[in-house]
């Protein structure tokens, strides 16, 4: 056993990896250095408590805290990803493992009785900045996503999963649903700074989910015609910037109009991008939430035909495709409220965030708690959060752990 580290203090000792000059903030993608920098940060933290680190087939590290007989049936997973956006905050995942390891230390110091191993687990490409879909490890694992499909997906400079993921020591034949690693789930408890304003405006540090809204990512890529910006005259161009540029307009005009709606261009590239050059194309992504998932269908379907019409009255054409989907998730009613128990004061929150809690909810019984960011930002250089709460966050995952690591199985009472 190690004398009990500070949530604080293990976020310090990685406030130096991958930050963003340029932008600001942190930029971790998968795959970078400062990425592995902060997979080797973990497994030595998680050696030096003696846990047993595995990393599995498609990326994730786990890192297990067993029983002395070795059984691993009904285990108890906690635990996030180092993964950012680009310039992103330092919380967003690193807070959720420096927790988890001060909650492991600090269930050691508390010498509690156990019935049930415990693993930290380390999601990879939790935000899916690089290759496009967000909780990569997490639904590669729960067959959310076919392996073929992940192997195909492409990074920014046109480089397959399967490539990178060969380059850094993963092999991209061996990626795809771990049905027996799995089954050995019991449950999931994933903290994660609150990305949102639900804490502060209840003047709350802590809080308990119950849901996250549905969310998915679609591509428009709409094709006009690459031209001399000089000796090409307004009225002869199809330029698909023009095209696009009013599709991002008439996006957040739609979904300003659907109550609870949320919908967000963050991502454009002209191509082949140069200052005196008509785009002869230009790709962009939409990310769509609403808690209703026949609503974002709905939504996603009109955004769909007003493009079309947008296009044709530009002289353009295009192409609309689903990247993922993550419908709305209800976490698991009986482990929240065991979490209730052990967090009488933590109010309930649904979040707007993707989670690989989410992903993994559909199949394992799944919790999150929420630690309070008080800029209410997140994605952004600005998140933040205060030392105390970092700490009363690590104290709450140990409080919520420690009685779940007796014999009862959340997964049978689920
Ligand atoms: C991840 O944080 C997401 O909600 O996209
Ligand atoms: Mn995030
Ligand atoms: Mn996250």
């Amino acid at each position: 056993m190690i004398a009990t580290a500070s949530v604080t203090g293990l976020m310090r000792d990685i406030e130096h990896l991958g930050i963003d000059l340029r932008r600001g903030g942190y930029s971790r993608p998968m795959f970078s250095t400062a990425e592995a920098d902060l997979r080797s940060w973990f497994i030595a933290e998680a050696e030096r408590r003696d846990l047993s680190v595995e990393p599995d087939l498609n990326g994730a590290i786990w890192a297990w805290w067993d029983l002395p007989n070795g059984n691993r049936e009904d285990a108890l997973i906690t635990g996030s990803h180092l993964d950012s956006v680009p310039g992103g905050g330092q919380f967003d995942g690193p807070l959720g493992v420096a927790s988890a390891l001060v909650a492991l230390d600090e269930l050691q110091k508390r010498e509690i009785s156990r019935d049930r191993a415990l693993s930290i687990v380390v999601f990879p490409e939790e935000e899916g900045s690089r290759f496009g879909v967000a909780c990569l490890g997490s639904r590669l694992m729960a067959g959310a996503i076919s392996p073929d499909v992940a192997r195909n997906l492409r990074d920014a400079e046109g480089n397959t999963f399967a490539e990178i993921a060969r380059k850094h020591g993963l092999d991209p034949e061996h990626i795809g649903p771990q049905p027996e690693l799995m089954a050995q789930v019991g449950a999931f408890v994933e903290l994660h700074v609150e990305q949102g304003r639900g804490l502060i405006d209840l003047n709350q540090p802590i809080a308990i989910a119950s849901s996250i809204i549905g969310h998915g990512r679609w591509r428009i890529s709409v094709y006009g015609q690459g031209n001399h910006a000089g000796t090409t005259l307004m009225s002869d161009r199809r330029d698909p910037m023009i095209a696009a540029a009013r599709m991002v307009v008439k996006i957040r005009d739609l979904a300003t109009g659907e109550s609870d709606a949320r919908a967000t261009v963050g991502r454009l590239q002209p191509v082949p991008g140069g200052t005196n050059v008509i785009a002869s194309r230009v790709d962009f992504w939409i990310d769509v939430r609403h808690p209703d998932d026949a609503v974002t269908a709905h939504l996603v379907e009109d955004i769909r035909e007003q493009a079309e019409l947008i296009a044709a009255e530009e002289s353009c054409t295009m192409e609309f495709r689903e990247e993922s989907i993550s419908p709305t998730v209800s976490f698991d009613a009986s482990l929240s409220k065991r979490l209730q128990e052990s967090l009488p004061s933590a109010p309930i929150l649904s979040t707007g965030a993707g989670h690989d809690a989410g992903v993994l909810a559909a199949s394992i019984p799944s919790a999150m708690i929420f630690v309070r960011n008080p800029s209410g930002i997140s994605h952004s250089p600005e998140e933040y959060v205060e030392d105390a709460d970092a700490e009363l966050g690590g104290t709450a995952l140990a409080d919520a752990l420690q009685p779940l690591l007796l014999n009862v199985s959340s997964r049978a009472e689920a």
